[in-house]
Order: C-alpha cells, then sequence, then structure tokens
C-alpha cells in the first residue's frame, strides 16, 4: 500500500508538515541550535532526552531509541497505521490527497462525512449545554442521583435531550444543515408527507429529534471526531438505551466507547473492557484508567485489534450475570484468535462493574483477581459437571485437558495443581491427558505418556501426599490463613514441619535453606514456588477441598481398621469398638456435608 502516495508527494507533506511544529503540540520543546530538546512522549523520565531535528526533519529519543520522520511520530503518539497519519497529517494542513484531487466520488463523500460529522459534532455541544440548562434539569438530575460528578460529566462531555419534539433539529438547521444531512447522520427521524385518505386527513411532511428526553453519551472516536450517541432513559422506559444506528460516518463494530480518552493515555498495561457506557464512566471516575466499551454488541475482531494499539492486554470486565458470562467466553475467544493476552474480572453476585465499585470501593476492585482465560473457562466448566461424582470428575478432567492442551509448562502448573485437587486424577494421569510430558515431582519417577490413556483414580496414598503438598504451596502464599489446618492434617514428617514454621510465621526462602538433604531442598524449593492462581478466593477453596479430602480418607481409615478386626473382639470391648464406629461415621457424614 506504501505505493499509494506517491514519493514525491509525501515529501512535500514531510516539508509542509514541520516535525518542530507537529511536535510541538504534544511536546514541550527547548531550542538549543537547530536542535530542540523536551521530555520523551514515548517513556517517562525527568531529564530532556527527546531531541527533533529541525534541519534533517527527524526526532530522536536517546532514552527509549525512538525516532523517525513527522509521519513516524504522529504513528506513534497517535497511535495510528502509515496511511492514517498521512491522512491526518494532510489533513491537519489542508493538503489534498494524491490520485484522489480529481475523483469527483471521492470529494462528495468525503465533504459529505466532514459535513456529518460537523453536524455531529454542534449536536454534542447542545446536548452538553442543555444539560446545564433548566431543559436538561431531568437528566442532570438522573446522573447525579446515579453518582456522577460534575468532573465526570465534563469529562466524557455528558448532555441532555431535553423532551421537546424538535429542539435539536431546528438548533442545527438553524446553524446550515439540512434535513437530510441531519437524516443521514441519525440525529433527526423524517416522516415524509401523506396524502388524504378516506379515513385520515393529510400529514405534511414532519421531522423531530431522535433522542428526546434521555441522558446523553457522545460517541467519540482516537481523533476526536463525535461519531455517535447513546442515549440513556431516565427511568423503565424502553429501549433503556437508544443508540444511532449506523450511518455513513458511524459502525458499531468498529470502534469503542471513550477511544478518545484512551488515546490520551501513555504506558497503558491494559485496557479495561467493559459492556455499558456507565460502567466506563462510573469506573473512571473511581480512578480506574484505561477503560473502553463496546458499542452495544459483542466484541468484533476489529474492536479487539483496536484495543491491541491502546496496550499489550485487555481485561474483560463485563457484567457478573449469565449473559455476561457467556459474552466473557465468546470475548476470550475473539481476543485468543487475534493472539490478545486477555484476563478477566470475575464480578460476584451478578454485579456489574458500576455496581461492583460503588458497593465495594475502588480498592476492592484493584484487589480484583486477574483471572487467565483458562481459569475463568475452567469455572464455567466446574458449574456443568457434578464432581461429587466420578464420571463427572472424569468428563471436567477431560474437557479442562483440552483447554490447558497449548499452554507453556509454567503456565500449565498453576492449573494442573488446582485440576488435580478439584479431580483426583494424578498428575502424571492428567499430563498425559494433556498430552504434554510435564516434568513430575522429585520424588516419583517420571513416567513417559505414550498414548493418552482414559484418566483413572491414582493411588490413595500418593493422593494423599499430595494433597499435603498442595496445602503447604498454598500456605505458602501467604494467602490462605494457616489456621484452617492443624498439625495433625499432615502425617508426612517434612510436611508438618513445613506447616508448623510458615504457621509461625518462617520465610518460604528460609525453609528451602533449612533443609540439609539435597534432595528435601528440591522438593521443597519446588513446593514452596509453585505459580499459583492470582485469586484470594480460589486458593482459599483450594485449600478446603485439600482438608476435606484428606480429612475424609483418614475417617474412612480408622473406621476400615475398627471394623478389620471388630469380629475378634468380644463384650465391653467389642462395644467400645461398635462406639467408635459410630462416631466415626458421624464425623465422616460431617466432613462430607463440608461442615
Ligand atoms: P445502566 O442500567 O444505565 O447501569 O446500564 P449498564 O451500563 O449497566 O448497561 P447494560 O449492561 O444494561 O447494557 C450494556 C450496554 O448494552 C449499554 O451501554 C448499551 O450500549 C447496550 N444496551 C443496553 N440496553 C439496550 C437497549 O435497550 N437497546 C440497545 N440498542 N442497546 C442497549
Ligand atoms: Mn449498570
Amino acid at each position: 500500500m506504501a505505493t499509494r502516495f506517491p514519493a514525491a508527494w509525501l515529501d512535500e507533506l514531510r516539508n509542509r508538515c514541520d516535525i518542530v511544529q507537529t511536535v510541538s503540540g504534544y511536546v514541550q520543546l527547548k531550542r538549543n541550535g537547530h536542535r530542540y530538546w523536551g521530555l520523551c512522549p514515548f517513556h517517562g523520565e525527568k531529564t530532556a532526552s527527546f531531541s527533533v531535528d529541525a534541519e534533517r526533519q527527524l526526532y530522536y529519543c536517546f532514552g527509549c531509541k525512538a525516532g523517525g520522520s513527522v509521519i513516524q511520530f504522529v504513528m506513534d503518539i497517535e497511535r495510528m497505521e502509515f496511511q492514517e497519519a498521512v491522512k491526518f497529517l494532510a489533513d491537519q494542513h489542508h493538503i489534498p490527497l494524491p490520485q484522489m484531487e480529481d475523483d469527483a466520488e471521492y470529494q462528495r463523500r468525503r465533504s459529505q462525512r466532514d459535513r456529518l460529522l460537523e453536524a455531529n459534532k454542534e449536536a454534542a455541544r447542545f446536548f452538553h449545554q442543555t444539560l446545564f440548562s433548566d431543559a436538561g434539569r431531568p437528566m442532570l438530575d438522573y446522573l447525579k442521583k446515579r453518582g456522577l460528578t460534575d468532573n465526570v460529566i465534563r469529562k466524557f462531555g455528558l448532555g441532555a435531550a431535553p423532551s421537546q419534539w424538535d429542539a435539536l433539529t431546528l438548533y442545527l438547521q438553524e446553524k446550515g444543515f439540512t434535513l437530510e444531512e441531519l437524516r443521514l447522520a441519525g440525529l433527526t427521524v423524517v416522516k415524509e408527507a401523506e396524502p388524504a385518505t378516506d379515513t385520515t386527513p393529510a400529514k405534511p411532511r414532519r421531522a423531530f429529534d431522535m433522542f428526546r428526553n434521555r441522558a446523553i453519551f457522545p460517541i467519540i472516536d482516537q481523533h476526536g471526531n463525535v461519531l455517535a450517541f447513546g442515549g440513556r432513559a431516565l427511568g423503565d422506559q424502553q429501549p433503556k438505551y437508544l443508540n444511532t444506528s449506523d450511518t455513513p460516518v458511524f459502525n458499531k463494530r468498529l470502534g469503542v466507547y471513550a477511544a478518545n480518552l484512551l488515546r490520551k493515555e501513555r504506558h497503558l498495561e491494559r485496557v479495561v473492557l467493559v459492556e455499558g457506557y456507565m460502567d466506563v464512566v462510573s469506573l473512571t471516575q473511581f480512578g480506574v484508567n484505561g477503560v473502553c466499551a463496546t458499542l452495544g454488541t459483542a466484541l468484533t475482531a476489529e474492536q479487539a485489534r483496536l484495543l491491541k494499539k491502546f496496550a499489550p492486554r485487555v481485561h474483560l470486565a463485563y457484567d457478573g450475570d449469565k449473559a455476561g458470562q457467556h459474552a466473557i467466553l465468546r470475548g476470550l475467544d475473539i481476543l485468543q484468535a487475534e493472539g490478545i493476552p486477555a484476563r478477566v474480572l470475575d464480578f460476584p453476585d451478578g454485579l456489574d462493574p458500576d455496581e461492583f465499585i460503588r458497593q465495594h470501593g475502588p480498592e476492592a476492585f484493584a484487589r480484583l483477581p486477574a483471572i487467565t482465560p483458562e481459569s475463568y473457562r475452567m469455572r464455567r466448566l466446574k458449574e456443568q459437571h457434578d464432581l461429587s461424582t466420578q464420571e463427572g470428575r472424569t468428563e471436567y478432567a477431560r474437557a479442562c485437558a483440552a483447554l490447558l492442551r497449548h499452554l507453556d509448562p509454567v503456565e500449565l502448573e498453576g492449573h494442573l495443581q488446582e485440576l488435580m485437587v478439584q479431580t483426583g486424577f494424578s498428575r502424571e494421569v492428567l499430563s498425559a491427558q494433556i498430552g504434554l510430558n510435564v516434568p513430575s515431582p522429585a520424588n516419583e519417577a517420571p513416567t513417559s505418556p505414550a498414548k493418552p490413556p482414559r484418566p483413572r483414580p491414582s493411588a490413595p496414598a500418593t493422593e494423599d501426599q499430595r494433597a499435603q503438598e498442595v496445602l503447604i504451596s498454598l500456605f505458602a502464599t501467604g494467602r490462605v490463613p494457616s489456621d484452617i489446618a492443624s498439625p495433625e492434617d499432615f502425617d508426612e514428617g517434612l510436611m508438618r514441619n513445613l506447616y508448623t514454621a510458615l504457621m509461625h510465621g518462617a520465610s518460604p526462602a528460609s525453609l528451602a535453606e533449612q533443609q540439609q538433604a539435597e534432595a528435601d531442598r528440591e522438593r521443597v524449593s519446588r513446593i514452596l514456588l509453585t505459580p499459583m492462581s492470582e485469586d484470594t478466593d480460589q486458593l482459599l477453596a483450594m485449600a478446603r477441598d485439600c482438608l476435606s479430602r484428606l480429612r475424609i480418607r483418614r475417617c474412612q481409615e480408622k473406621i476400615n481398621n475398627v471394623m478389620r478386626d471388630i469380629n475378634q473382639r468380644t463384650g465391653d470391648e467389642k462395644q467400645a469398638a461398635l462406639n467408635q464406629v459410630q462416631q466415626l461415621t458421624a464425623e465422616l457424614k460431617r466432613l462430607k456435608a463440608g461442615k
């Protein structure tokens, strides 16, 4: 596509868009000879290592080594593709694009586009001003009732569509826009004239505003163009949100809400993608940065690619209800297909992000674990299987194995631990099912998975041992209170020692050092360094699960032991044994009920 612009024309563009002037729009520059210096906009710094050479029309940062022509600068700072950046500069300097100069159809479309964007911008101004006038009182009251501050209302340019039929249409017609332009922009609904019939009188052509009696959320793209509007009903009227349908300047599948604000954020580690406009505004008010929303549709591949320009990672923060959960799975599919790293914020009790942050506060929001796509999918799969039956556990293990296949060993480790605890299958069986040769614990001989066997339960002895290891790994994270267990839960000497030491506040590093035997040191390091989920609730659930399995098995074992020789006993002894069995059975029942 580079051939699209003739080289001579590009040269002229570079000359006319003086780089010093362009950069000055973003960076404060100080002159020194033909060089200008400033703080680099591409990496955080306190002393100026960013320089612009007026003579050579190039910029270069001695800190982060970013550099290039004025076009490169616009591409980097505005996060644009080459063509976009060229058009952006040409537009700014009123330089006509080549070869399109005499394309009449192109000119017509371009000027129509400009007119519609102009109309939208005027409309946004009108809505925003109305919000602070008498006609906008109910909308302002509504936004205030939703907890929004004046600051955030201004930041997002929120507005009010008054209840009058045609306030905006009249206002824009006065500004010189034609009814046809307003109709094309989706701002005005035009009902054509109807001739009289036997039963109805003739009706003249009527025009009325698309948005009436609603709070208005302008949808602004990363270049500051107002593309469309979302209008929130003030009560329970339907539809709750009225959005501009697609127009010559708006395609709801291509953009995201709040792209204009995202563009200004530097060094974002992740964008937070939510479902609703209100969620974006509310999270932003509470200080969460990098928030945006889709425009009333499910996430598309185009939007995913757009998000990638803003940050290397996407956190899906959809509503915690069933619909949101479903949308997360679809969103993860899209992001993964585009190769974009994703995480999920899973809101409890069906809350949406706005409700969550208002009820629990910004600190609780910041503490929400960003869980991996695999953990999230496992969570949803778990709900579809009955893990109290062998069949359910087997099916669940199979489904998870398929899910985990593409992970690398480090990513896999935490998930594997989780799956071992949930299903009772051994590491070897699970890794064979996954189709990977995962390093096995140092105290066990590695097995080579020839062909994936059907998972089957592993021997109880090692399962117990594993549960104890997992417990130690969990307590070592420092995020699971150690008092939910007791030393009696650990029957292996080394594990019991580790547990008591952790309970008394020993650091994992000191514990590894204290081991005399090399094999123990390795084993302890492995246990203490096992990567674990970032989700504290999940860690706690795993620990409870391990403990309950251990305790159930021990109790069962005790019952078996007493029963084994109960018939050799007589009299009081037999009665005592029977009493003991009765007590143990009651205990077992309690354990199984999770008490
Ligand atoms: P509030 O009730 O104002 O808090 O809304 P919300 O932010 O919780 O939004 P919700 O989850 O109900 O909807 C998410 C997004 O879906 C909205 O921002 C709209 O883009 C879209 N949406 C919601 N309701 C409607 C509707 O009735 N019609 C259309 N076309 N879109 C809607
Ligand atoms: Mn909401």
